[in-house]
């Protein structure tokens, strides 16, 4: 197998994401290690837990530099120092400026509860809600400068039930985003899921092939 792509994981809250990457690189043979976890924000959950796990952890409190280009200095300098190839943003809340993000063009990957290019930003999933839409779910992408935006690599959808708020939809959800993070990843350090223009091409066989119908027929 070749090396595994060294990893990092962004996070500013809770880390359930984080979790499922970390348990999915633990598997032998995964393509990607963690090889970092930062945390925006001192007090987060997320990184806790990554500490009790033994991972390199470093908390870089945005609050502390003057501007978000000092804020991003001290970030690539950690993900520097860490040799880091890859990285995924889990539930990171801070916009990251175009010149960084152009740093990690196609090395940086983030998930959103919904699926893109419907219902960007905050509340997605009372904008989901609010829109009536019948079937839900995530978007792993590629980052770009633009928020919420940028090439394809894997989504995941579930269906809208009678009766559902922003709350319950949101944890059935963060299910199939516990599924398809590690999955995307996978794709991304094996060279599996390649840019092309702006779209994503995926080399692994996909055998999926039965719609989701809902409500169900
Ligand atoms: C997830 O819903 C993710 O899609 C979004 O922020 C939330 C983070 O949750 N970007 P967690 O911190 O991974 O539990």
């Amino acid at each position: 197998m070749s090396k595994k792509q060294r990893t990092a994981i962004l996070i500013s809250g809770r880390g359930s994401n984080m979790r499922s990457l970390v348990e999915a690189a633990r598997v032998p043979g995964y393509p990607a290690e963690i090889a970092l976890v930062v945390s925006n924000r001192p007090h987060a959950a997320g990184i806790a837990w990554a500490v009790e796990q033994g991972l390199p952890a470093v908390i870089i409190d945005h609050k502390e530099y003057a501007s978000r280009a000092d804020f991003e200095r001290a970030l690539q300098s950690a993900l520097d120092s860490h040799q880091i190839e890859l990285v995924a943003l889990a539930g990171f809340m801070r916009l990251m400026t175009p010149e960084f993000v152009g740093c990690w063009h196609d090395r940086m990957i983030n998930i959103h509860p919904s699926l893109l290019p419907s219902f960007k930003g905050l509340h997605t999933h009372e904008q989901a809600i609010a829109a009536g839409v019948k079937i839900a779910g995530c978007t792993v992408h590629f980052v770009r400068a633009e928020m919420d935006a940028g090439p394809i690599i894997a989504q995941a959808a579930i269906p809208v039930l009678e009766g559902d708020t922003a709350e319950t939809l949101a944890a059935r959800i963060l299910e199939v985003e516990h599924r398809v993070y590690p999955a995307a990843l996978r794709l991304v350090a094996a060279g599996q899921a390649r840019c092309e223009g702006e779209k994503v091409v995926i080399s692994s066989e996909i055998n999926e092939t039965n719609p989701l119908y809902s409500p169900a027929v």
